[in-house]
């Protein structure tokens, strides 16, 4: 087995093509959503990421047949012999990541109970699923949190509601909308999170015979059915790993092209970009004709050369700047001259890798006011969740531990982008959101090599 370590010689600017491929927060939800059907469903441009790999497990535990379709990427669901799964079986999988809590509103539908391990996902502040439960009584079920997990059952079926997030949750919305779709009656559900990924989710459970709509003012309406079908769909690319890309490009210096890249979705990104100082061009896509192959489009990201500048930025829910656009993007603000102000709204400790940046040569302080813009609900609760980056700071060579995915990430750029030869520990964790991103750094130039 070869050690969990990747060693970074940094100091050259990627450049080159890579392309991305369905979301990661979209496919794996896709996933779930085939259990609802009472025909197969089929999935294109799934990534070989690990997350996948954990709910493939989990369904079929629970007797949805997976199988590879023929494309490069496409999955198969066949969920007509749904089945319980016995609950160590299941706890084989706890820990690993967030996504068998949205298993709750399709099991119940089709077996009338569920059984959710210990949730994983990374430890980026305390991740409570207080709203999903909330939800889930809310729509008549029972649940039972015992040592081993949860056990749901929903004894007299589940019910249309009338409900509000205390906050846009992803997953909470998500949660709702996969248990509205077949509860008896409509339901309202009011500051629901409007992210694209949710949008596409909307869009699959629509295909399989959904009524939802989505009002102003994050409203979303799901008028219950009694049946839905499978569904065929090309999910929106990941727009998290686009960013990233785009992020490593700027820090070293680079010029990197990612293919598949969307400009609707990383609007708000784009914009931080170009006032970075960061240059971009969006490639559209050209459909093959007779004698032309046609041309994939995407997003080139690169630096002009000269000074980056110095930007205040807030992480907030959709259309805000997304959190996990943060970590890989303060690292080219290390770059930037002046002081940079990155202000995290939506967890409350997910700065904790700034530190790693700080060993390596940066400059980062953090605090727990609510720096350069609204106040938001950390602020009265004392967590560090606001970054002052003071630069430009040359980077230095460093050993690494990776604590989560997209911090991660981030000490990946800052290896790439410092001089000298760094140890990256614990990159497999890369692996969860980054399809072959080995092999992508390879494409890139970047000169990394396992010990
Ligand atoms: C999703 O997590 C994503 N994960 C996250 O991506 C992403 O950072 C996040 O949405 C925000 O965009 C997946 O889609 C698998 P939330 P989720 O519920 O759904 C609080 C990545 O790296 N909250 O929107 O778990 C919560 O603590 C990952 O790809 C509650 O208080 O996020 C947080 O502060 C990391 N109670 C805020 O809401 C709850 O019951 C937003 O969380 C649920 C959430």
């Amino acid at each position: 087995m070869t050690e969990d370590v990747l060693v970074v010689h940094g100091g050259t600017p990627l450049e080159g093509r890579i392309r991305v491929r369905g979301a990661k927060n979209l496919v794996s939800k896709a996933m779930v959503a085939a259990l609802l059907g009472d025909t197969p469903s089929r999935l294109y441009d799934v990534p070989k990421i690990r997350d996948v790999e954990v709910v493939r497990g989990l369904l079929g535990l629970h007797g949805v047949k997976v199988t590879d379709g023929d494309e490069d990427g496409e999955l198969v669901f066949d969920p007509a012999n749904v089945e319980s799964a016995s609950t160590d079986q299941i706890n084989v999988h706890a820990g690993s990541s967030r996504i068998p809590i949205l298993f709750c509103g399709p099991l119940l539908h089709r077996l009338g109970h569920a059984f959710i391990p210990d949730l994983g996902g990374c430890h980026i502040g305390p991740r409570p699923i207080d709203f999903h439960l909330q939800a889930l009584r809310e729509f008549g079920a029972t649940v039972e949190k015992r040592p081993e997990g949860l056990h749901l059952s929903a004894p007299n079926g589940l019910h249309g509601t009338k409900f509000a997030l205390p906050y846009p949750s992803v997953g909470a919305t998500e949660q709702v909308l996969l248990t509205a779709v077949m509860a008896d009656g409509v339901t309202e559900l009011r500051n629901a999170a409007v992210e694209p990924e949710i949008i596409d989710l909307i869009c699959i459970l629509q295909k399989m015979g959904a009524i939802i709509k989505v009002h102003t003012d994050r409203v979303i309406e799901i008028q219950g059915v009694p049946k839905l079908h499978g569904y065929t769909h090309r999910p929106i690319p990941d727009r998290i790993e686009a960013a990233s890309w785009a992020a490593a490009a700027l820090a070293t210096r680079g010029h990197v092209e990612v293919l598949g890249a969307q400009q609707a979705d990383m609007m708000t990104f784009l914009n931080i970009f170009r006032s970075v100082g960061g240059e971009y061009e969006v490639t559209d896509t050209r459909p093959p004709k007779l004698g032309d192959p046609g041309q994939e489009g995407g997003i080139r990201f690169w630096h002009p050369g000269g000074e980056l500048n110095a930007v205040a930025l807030e992480t907030d829910v959709h259309p805000g700047f997304m959190t996990d656009w943060q970590q890989p993007l303060v690292v080219a603000l290390t770059q930037a001259r002046g002081l940079s102000i990155v202000h995290e709204t939506v967890y409350e400790q997910r700065l904790g890798y700034t530190e790693a940046l700080n060993k390596m040569g940066a400059n980062i302080q953090v605090y727990r006011d609510c720096l350069g813009g609204t106040p938001c609900r950390f602020g009265r609760r004392n967590f560090k969740h606001s970054a002052v980056i003071a630069g430009p700071s040359k980077l230095h060579a460093a050993d690494l531990v990776i604590p989560d995915l997209r911090a991660g990430f981030s000490h990946l750029i800052a290896a790439l982008a410092a001089e000298g030869t760094s140890r990256v520990y614990g990159v497999d964790l890369i692996n969860r959101g980054y399809e072959d991103f080995e092999a992508k750094l390879a494409d890139l130039g970047a000169h990394v090599e396992r010990p």
